[in-house]
């Protein structure tokens, strides 16, 4: 089997038809001709992700699909680029940085963030409707976020927004400012005193320029296109599912995120390093398993009534759409402050949000690593009119 990437066009958030009722482990055929596996239960996610013989090292990894790593092969993790390493050499990365996302800086993010989306609300509202939800609002709260993350300076805010945007966007372009944007970090990151209260600052000290350069860019890549998506694609589920629940409690964001499952397309995947049993089959050394985590993520072992969106599910939280194992999500307490604030002053602002095209005519991004809507039209009733 190949991995399959169409939606049924009425069910835009459930996984394709094709994945449903496989068993835990099936053959999957990988873009270069590879065959490996495809690991569609929660167990057997959990089984291989926190697995010390499988590996995440991007150099031994078959990639499913060209659409999501076009080039072919990939060569070793470059210093710092610790979410493509295993442990030993991970761990240190790893534990350096838990030590910088610290309850006192994220309550700090947590209030600049409120700020960040009221202004973008304020933008929206004096410009009046309609308006594209992506470029208004989910793409650019990530992207600031992340400046305040990094300490980029209030200058440099646009700089940064508009080449992360670019960066996300795929095209001829996205390559290229990438690359400016290296450049720009490494610059950055020379400028930083380790007396600078942000994350930059605060590993200056433990990490050189092209490692902590890296590190910054694992932060951006990693934390900036999955937050966006997620802020649109459920803005968008809310719509169209006719829910418009102002009181967002944790479990509406954790249903949301295992209902939308956007790492999609066989996202996070492992090679064995010897041969490993998952679920009853033997996966043989070399061999890469991709994770299927919108199916994962509606396994009925885990979840009561799987299929179905419930803002107030207690057992949301056992979800994997921020992974398991050691490389687990690290800017998950992030992206949860973020989609919470993001999706509460949204429909705070405007309770009679609504789409401005028919749901069916929103362009989704079925072929991309990161599952999503490219635009998202909506439109509102003003009090002057
Ligand atoms: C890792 C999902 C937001 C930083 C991961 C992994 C998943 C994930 C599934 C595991 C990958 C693997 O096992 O190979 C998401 C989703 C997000 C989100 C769905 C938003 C809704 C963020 C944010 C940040 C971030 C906001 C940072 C500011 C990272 C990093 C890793 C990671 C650095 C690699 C960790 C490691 O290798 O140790 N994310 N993420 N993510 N995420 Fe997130």
């Amino acid at each position: 089997m190949r991995l399959p990437i169409h939606r049924e066009p009425h069910r835009p958030f459930d996984p394709p038809s094709e994945l449903r009722g496989l068993p835990a482990m099936s053959r999957l055929e990988f873009a270069d001709g590879h065959l490996g596996w495809l690991a569609t239960t929660s167990a057997a996610a959990r089984a291989v992700l926190g697995d010390p013989r499988f590996s995440a090292r991007q150099e031994l990894k078959h990639v499913v699909l060209h659409s999501v790593r076009p080039g072919g092969a990939a060569s070793p993790a470059p210093p710092g680029f610790f979410a493509a390493m295993d442990p030993p050499g991970h761990t240190r990365y790893r534990r350096l940085l838990t030590g910088q996302f610290t309850v006192r800086r994220m309550r700090l993010l947590e209030s600049r963030i409120a700020q960040i989306a009221a202004e973008r609300l304020d933008a929206m509202e004096q410009a009046g409707p309609p308006a594209d939800l992506v470029t208004a609002y989910a793409l650019p709260i990530p992207s600031l976020v992340i400046c305040e993350l990094l300490g980029v300076p209030y200058a440099d805010h646009d700089f940064f927004q508009q080449h992360t945007a670019r960066i996300v966007s795929p095209g001829p372009e996205s390559p290229v400012a990438l690359k400016e944007l290296a450049a720009y970090l490494a610059e950055l990151v020379q400028r930083k005193s380790p007396d600078d209260d942000d994350l930059i600052g605060g590993l200056k000290a433990e990490l050189s320029v092209e490692e902590l350069t890296n590190v910054a860019l694992i932060l951006l890549v990693a934390g900036h296109e999955t937050t966006a998506n997620m802020l649109a694609l459920g803005a968008f589920a809310l719509l169209r599912e006719g829910r418009r629940e102002r009181e967002f409690g944790a479990e509406a964001v954790e249903e949301l995120l295992r209902w939308l499952s956007i790492l999609h397309l066989g996202a996070p995947s492992r090679t064995a390093l010897e041969d490993v049993e998952v679920a009853g089959e033997l996966v043989r050394a070399g061999e890469t398993v991709a994770l299927s985590l919108p199916v994962i993520n509606r396994d009925p072992a885990a979840f009561d009534d799987p299929e179905a969106l419930r803002l107030d599910r207690p057992e949301a939280r056992r979800h994997l759409a921020f992974g398991h194992g050691v490389h687990q999500c690290l800017g998950q307490q992030l992206a949860r402050i973020e989609l919470g604030i993001g999706y509460r002053a949204l429909f705070e602002r405007f309770p009679g949000l609504r789409l401005a095209v028919p749901a069916a005519e929103v362009p989704l991004k079925e072929a991309a690593a990161v599952y999503g809507v490219t635009s998202l039209p909506v439109t509102w009733s003003t009090s002057a009119g």
